[in-house]
């Protein structure tokens, strides 16, 4: 779980969009954090403090004179005991409360007092958040500090369409997780290739492999929490970019190879997670193959460049990461391949665990010999390399 032992005040303050608060609740608990509930009045205008009691399985706060401090002071109490405050929705009016340092109830105080981070997302109509006056205050809020998560555009509650939407509740705990992370990669650029190839042999087929994506683009989203800038450059795989990260679609082995030696130059670290077709389709065919014209067509391959090795021979290139897909003879094959490409690390995984499904099980190879990780998720094990890349580069700088 990825905020393990997080404590966090979740601030809801009056809009139509607190009703997507509850499912945050939801989010942020699955991940492990302790979720307290506070509400404006405004709040409970739209949604019951009995929801989010039931989904945080605590009593919700709701104004500063509750009793159920035995000091009287929900305020610093409810903020010292938190890691990070999250006010989701802010409304345009809590946000302008805050701006300018008021404390005309439980949550504005809760914020005045707070000596934690305070993440904030803005949900309001599109005139509300363009008046510069909201902008004003959101301007304000970042000089000091604060970190405001979207708003998104689209639709809005009123009918209108535009900036001002809350960030779904998915993103906004997405955000939450990112920001909780250790930033053990802050400033560096990471570049890395994930999913499999297609190497055409007409317009409708292709030689290609199971590479699902899973582990590269995990890879991605733990980079992205580390700190670092993320581009990945993606074969043909059915998921969601993940949040915050840049990403280059490409279908052949060519195409990733000229989408990567773009961009390496540039990178402070290369992964190659990619299953990358070792040949394409010499003589792919403009047209669709008949099958009744003249017996089984010959498909004649062709070599595809080492996209790894290339960016490994680069003269001050990046710190370069492999990844190898063994069915047998791990370290012997992992090694020889690490040796071959002339890179500092590779991960080895046996085919059976590390193709298509969730779990992998990986060990990482480099000059001082093997570091075997344990059976785990794919996000699990992507924190682990990315930490242990880490601490390779601290060596270096
Ligand atoms: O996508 P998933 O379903 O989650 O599965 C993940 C994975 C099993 C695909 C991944 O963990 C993995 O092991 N990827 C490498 C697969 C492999 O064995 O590649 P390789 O042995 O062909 O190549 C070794 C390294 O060189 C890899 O880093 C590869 O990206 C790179 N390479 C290979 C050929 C080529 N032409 N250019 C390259 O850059």
């Amino acid at each position: 779980m990825e905020l393990n032992d997080k404590r966090v005040v979740l601030g809801v303050t009056g809009g139509i969009a607190a009703y997507k608060a509850a499912e945050l609740v939801r989010l942020l608990g699955k991940q492990g954090a302790d979720v307290q509930v506070a509400m404006t009045e405004g709040a409970t205008h739209f949604v019951t403090a009995t929801t989010f009691q039931a989904l945080s399985g605590k009593p919700v706060y709701l104004d500063q004179w509750d009793a159920r401090m035995p000091n009287a002071m929900a305020h610093i109490d409810l903020s010292r005991q938190a890691d990070l405050i999250v006010i989701a929705p802010a409304s345009a009016d809590f946000l302008a409360r805050i701006a300018n340092g008021m404390a005309d109830d439980l949550l504005a105080t809760m914020v005045l007092a707070r000596n934690c981070p305070l993440l904030v997302a803005p949900a309001m109509n599109r005139q509300m958040w363009e008046n510069p006056a909201t902008q004003r205050n959101v301007a304000q809020l970042r000089a000091d500090g604060v970190i405001v998560l979207g708003p998104a555009s689209g639709e809005q509650a009123c009918g209108e369409v535009g900036a001002g939407r809350m960030l779904e509740p998915e993103q906004i705990a997405e955000e939450v997780i990112a920001f909780c992370a250790p930033k053990v990669l802050a400033g560096r650029k990471l570049l890395l290739t994930a999913g499999p190839t297609f190497e055409a042999i007409d317009p409708v087929r292709g030689i290609t492999n199971l590479s699902s994506g899973r582990m590269g683009y995990a890879i991605a989203r733990a980079a992205r929490h580390a700190g670092a800038g993320v581009t990945l450059v993606s074969g043909p795989v059915g998921f969601a970019s993940p949040q915050g990260v840049d990403r280059i679609n490409v279908r052949s082995a060519l195409e990733m190879h000229a989408a990567v030696m773009g961009q390496a130059a540039t990178a402070d670290i290369f992964i190659g997670v990619a299953a990358v077709a070792d040949y394409r389709v010499a003589n792919a065919a403009e047209h669709k193959l008949k099958k009744d014209t003249g017996g089984i067509p010959p498909i004649e391959l062709v070599e595809n460049p080492d996209i790894l090795a290339e960016v490994a021979a680069l003269k001050n290139g990046p710190f370069c990461v492999g990844f190898a897909a063994e069915s047998r003879n791990l370290e012997e094959y992992a090694q020889t391949k690490r040796r071959k490409k002339n890179i500092p690390l590779i991960a080895g995984n046996l085919i059976q665990d590390g193709f298509g499904g969730d779990d992998n099980r990986i060990v990482l190879f480099d000059e001082a010999g093997s570091h075997p990780l344990t059976l785990a998720s794919k996000s699990v094990l992507a924190r682990q390399l990315i930490e242990h890349i880490a601490q390779m580069l601290k060596g270096k700088d």
